[in-house]
């Protein structure tokens, strides 16, 4: 039974897959970000939804959508990268000073160090999530937030990340351009950058924000039902979301589930990388809906991760992912644009028989995705599923 119109859509089988690598997470580092993000006030797991109806369309055995929407009311599991690695500059910061070594999410909420890291501003860039939850996390551990966004991130997005007291910046050009202008401003006045995305000389602070997504993997594991998934379908934008899925399946499962990263046709990074064996900017104007993956280069560090552990790379159309919207609303579930790229990827392979083969999807495959956004524009949400509104 397929659920999707017939779309076009690529595949590229990693040649690399499986060969050894670094180790870019370590388990150290991820441990204490379990600790510290657990006991941040509001936390809980987000749910794990089972879909019979799309494990029935897609002639496997089961899938399990990880929905992220709820996460500490910021709609993305973005929630869980920038705010831990905003906490890090601060403790790191702390303790440069010699104000305190060991300072932790409670010492900084608890208004302890408020006149040390009033001093600090943190930066990004960001299509919407990322910086929603660096602002957040400025507010929330005591320190100043300057965002900068690119000409296209909707009007919905800046208003939701100014809610949380910082300052937003428009500039001319792509979400790259907005990466660079972020780190020229940070580099002239002394900020620090809270990228999600890295480069040569710039690991650190993405380090810790892929730690912190890590934990939506790992809560995935401890929910997840029947024999261990067979297939992982996860988003790609720099990439740094699978890696640290990667790197959490690995961890957990042997053999790992095989990863399949999907981004949008118009914004495929990660899939250029792999066809040319190295990390490769991509030109155009990434002008796709799914705004959160529309990324040119991958992130460095992502990148060393995925390049090996990768099964295989899709690029799927804007109209697969506003399908799938409409699908998971009509079953009860509200995944926004740039969360359901995994489900497209999945659906849209299934239905073709070499695409399934390339895969290994077969009807005994168990199959693990992620809805990594909720409504996080509500304006876009309704004219995508709708058909109404701004
Ligand atoms: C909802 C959503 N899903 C997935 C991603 C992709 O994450 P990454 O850029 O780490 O690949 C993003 C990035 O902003 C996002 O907002």
């Amino acid at each position: 039974m397929t659920v999707l119109p017939p779309l076009p859509f690529r595949v590229f089988a990693n040649p690399r897959a499986g060969t050894p690598g670094t180790v870019v997470l370590t388990e150290a580092g991820f441990r204490r970000a379990r600790a510290e993000i657990t006991s941040w006030p509001g936390y809980a797991p987000t749910p794990l939804l089972d879909l019979p109806w799309v494990a029935e369309a897609a002639g496997v055995a089961s899938v399990q959508i990880k929905d992220e929407g709820g996460r500490f009311g910021l709609g993305s599991f973005k929630a869980l990268g920038g705010a831990y690695a905003v906490e890090q500059v601060l403790i790191g910061y702390l303790a440069r000073r010699g104000l305190e070594l060991t300072a932790n999410a409670a010492d900084l909420t608890g208004g302890r160090y408020a006149e040390a890291t009033r001093q600090v501003t943190v930066t990004c860039a960001t299509d919407g999530n990322h910086g929603r939850s660096v602002a957040w996390g400025a507010q929330r551990f005591g320190c100043r937030c300057v965002i900068y966004v690119h000409e296209t991130v909707s009007q919905g997005r800046v208003d939701a990340i100014a809610r949380y007291g910082a300052e937003v910046r428009r500039v001319p050009g792509t979400y790259d351009d907005a990466v660079r202008a972020a780190a020229a401003e940070a580099e002239a006045k002394g900020w620090f950058v809270v990228s999600d995305t890295s480069w040569p000389g710039y690991t650190s602070i993405p380090v810790d924000v892929m730690q912190g997504y890590r934990l939506m993997a790992d809560e995935a594991v401890e929910q997840w039902s029947g024999g261990a998934p067979t297939h992982a379908f996860v988003q790609g934008g720099v990439g740094g979301v699978a890696a640290a899925v990667s790197v959490q399946l690995r961890a957990r499962y042997s053999p790992a589930p095989a990863l399949v990263v999907v981004e949008p046709d118009r914004a495929a990074c990660l899939l250029a990388s792999a066809e040319t064996g190295v990390p490769t900017a991509i030109a155009g104007d990434l002008n796709t809906l799914m705004a959160g993956l529309a990324c040119g280069e991958p992130s460095l560090l992502a990148w060393q991760e995925l390049e090996r552990a990768t099964a295989a790379f899709m690029a799927v159309p804007d109209d697969a992912a506003v399908a799938c919207m409409k699908l998971m609303f009509a079953h009860g579930a509200i995944i926004g644009e740039s969360g359901v790229a995994g489900l497209a990827g999945l659906l849209l392979a299934a239905a073709d028989p070499a695409a399934r083969e390339a895969l290994g999807l077969t009807t005994d495959s168990r199959v693990l995705l992620f809805g990594t956004e909720g409504a996080t524009d509500q304006a876009l949400f309704n004219r995508l599923v709708h058909g109404r509104g701004a």
